[in-house]
């Protein structure tokens, strides 16, 4: 269990930095702007509980995650995946049968294997038996909305007060993260503060719904600004041409820019 912290860790932003180079050979999808800022929400915990990976491929963002939690003291980072392709959204093995060997490799590389309670099934199974409070929800698993769904819906009981949720790939032409942020995320009475870093949504959750009305105008802002997004992705298999230049139109309208690391612990509660 980590305490929450108001203040940035001491040298963050050069930590981030090197994080950044340590990182750079482990396959994965992370922007440099989205791994600063995952960094920043293992490093600063905004409640008491435990970090929840949902996707981990071969190890980025649970190497990520798991260092950067170490700034605030004790580091263990849950990660569940069964480490197959069953699931059209997946990444492409290429071939291979599982990513675990190379997740395996990479978290020994990086020194983070005793850091990690890993899980090889998938999430909704895990979320069965999970009855530990969360005080970080990093969702990146199965990008269909079905299978989004089941992962907010099988976790989202377990956030703590103040805890973060944060989705990967919302701005990305995939119906999960995008839907079920907007749908269970921004128009839920508990979720207060929230925003976006490159593809990554993120909102804070707060267990006294009043203290979330304040927020209501910019969690609509959000909704309306990535409806329309959404018939681009629902309908259309592969965006090409026209349709594709209109979505990405529609997406740099969708305030998505890094946030200075100390304001955004200013922002949250
Ligand atoms: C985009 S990758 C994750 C990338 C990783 N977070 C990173 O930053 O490098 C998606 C992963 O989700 C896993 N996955 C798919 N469905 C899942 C499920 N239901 N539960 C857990 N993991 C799942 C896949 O096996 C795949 O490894």
């Amino acid at each position: 269990m980590q305490k929450p912290l108001k203040k940035l860790p001491e040298g963050f932003d050069s930590f981030a930095e090197d994080l950044l180079r340590q990182v750079e050979t482990v396959e994965g999808y992370l922007a440099p702007n989205e791994i600063r800022f995952l960094a920043l929400l293992a490093a600063c915990p905004t409640a008491e509980g435990e970090i929840l990976e949902i996707g981990s491929f071969k190890g980025k963002s649970t190497i990520i995650l798991a260092k950067a939690a170490t700034l605030s003291g004790n580091s263990t980072v849950n990660a569940v995946d069964p480490m197959t392709a069953p699931s059209e959204t997946d990444p492409d093995l290429h071939g291979d049968a599982s990513s675990f060997a190379d997740f395996q490799k990479n978290i020994e590389t990086h020194n983070v294997t005793g850091n990690i309670q890993f899980h090889q099934i998938f999430s909704y199974e895990l979320a069965k038996t999970w009855n530990k409070p969360l005080r970080l929800l990093w969702i990146d698993g199965d990008h269909t909305f079905e299978g989004t769904k089941l992962d907010f819906e099988g976790f989202a009981p377990h956030l703590a007060d103040k805890a973060i949720v944060a989705i990967h790939d919302v701005l990305h032409e995939f119906e999960g993260g995008v839907r079920v942020f907007m749908e269970n995320v921004l128009l839920s009475p508990n979720f207060g503060a929230c925003g976006f870093c490159g593809s990554i949504a993120w909102a804070q959750y707060v267990a006294d719904a009043n203290k979330a009305v304040q927020y209501r105008g910019q969690k609509l802002s959000f909704y309306r600004k990535l409806g329309r997004l959404v018939p681009f992705i629902v309908f259309k298999k592969e965006l090409k041409g026209f349709e594709k230049k209109k979505y990405k139109i529609f997406r740099s309208l969708v305030p998505h820019g890094p946030p200075d690391p100390q304001k955004w612990l200013n922002t949250i509660q």
